[in-house]
């Protein structure tokens, strides 16, 4: 079993869940792996599809696989959002630990046949495979979040958990990505439906913005990795912004402006590893 099959299964196990964060900057990297470390928590530091072309499978693995080492962070490198098969196997070439195969727009054969052909390829190359089911929504799109065709059919995550040969498998339960306009509702009677149906861990998508309460407990009905993305770049962003303004643009960064941004990153990150219960979860 490999090292991140096993942590997200012993998160099922214990009732936590594994914390993912995406990162598009270096700065969000360093944050993560040190927050990480501190905390003595595994976690999964995500590149999105554009993120992951603009520098290469190759330059990130090696970067986290460095920060790894130098901060004894464990971190799994994971591949998130593509519907690109290609793409899934240039990341599994490159060794990231982990890739998601989101296929969830097209017709459940098609996404189901999607998920075999990256799993089959990633696991043979000792890499997890995710994948999704239902519609989870991003900002931009339109319409209630929390309608019958954005939620999950139990029937379909069924069927793609004992055919798709994934890992774990996101699920739509009324969350969506970026910061929500609404008071988001998340479907728990859904997730339990599916929880009870499904043996191999579920994924929460969307978390930036989810109260807490909501996050742990849909951890205690069955979530095992939950993901927060925006958050963390506006946190980079708006922080190096009020940085600047603060200092002018002409202090040097790395002495003065980069140490109070990633803390800032930091605080983020330490607080999403508290909600999901993952202190002292690394396996190193
Ligand atoms: P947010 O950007 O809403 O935190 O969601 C992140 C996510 O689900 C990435 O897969």
């Amino acid at each position: 079993m490999s090292r991140v099959i096993e942590a997200v299964s012993k998160a099922k196990e214990k009732g936590y869940a594994v914390p993912h964060f995406n990162f598009a900057s270096f700065f969000e990297l360093v944050a993560i792996a040190e927050a990480a470390a501190e905390t003595n928590a595994a976690v999964f530091a995500a590149s999105l599809p554009k993120v992951t072309e603009t520098y290469s499978p190759e330059v990130l693995r090696t970067a986290v696989s460095k920060l790894s080492e130098r901060t004894g962070a464990e971190l799994f490198l994971h591949l998130d959002h593509t519907n690109q098969t290609g793409l899934c196997r240039q990341a599994v070439d490159a060794g990231y630990d982990s890739v998601m195969i989101d296929a969830s727009r097209f017709p459940l054969a098609e996404n189901i046949s999607a998920m075999q052909e990256v799993a089959a390829y990633a696991h043979s190359r000792g890499c997890a495979v995710e994948g999704e089911i239902g519609k989870i929504k991003s900002r931009g799109d339109t319409g209630d979040f929390s309608g019958e065709d954005c939620i999950v059919q139990t029937e379909d995550a069924v069927k793609a958990a004992q055919e798709g040969e994934i890992d774990y498998l996101a699920v739509a339960i009324g969350t969506a990505h970026g910061f929500y306009k609404g008071t988001p509702r998340i479907n728990f009677e859904r997730l339990e439906e599916v929880a009870a149906r499904i043996s191999i861990p579920l994924v929460l998508h969307g978390g930036t913005g989810l109260p807490e309460e909501g996050v742990r407990r849909c951890i205690r009905e069955g979530i095992s990795k939950v993901n927060v993305g925006t958050i963390i770049r506006y946190t980079y962003l708006e922080e190096l912004q009020k940085e600047i303004e603060k200092k002018g643009a002409l202090t040097p960064p790395v002495d003065l402006i980069y140490p109070e941004v990633t803390d800032k990153i930091k605080t983020v990150v330490k607080k999403w590893i508290n909600v999901c219960g993952a202190e002292g979860s690394s396996l190193c």
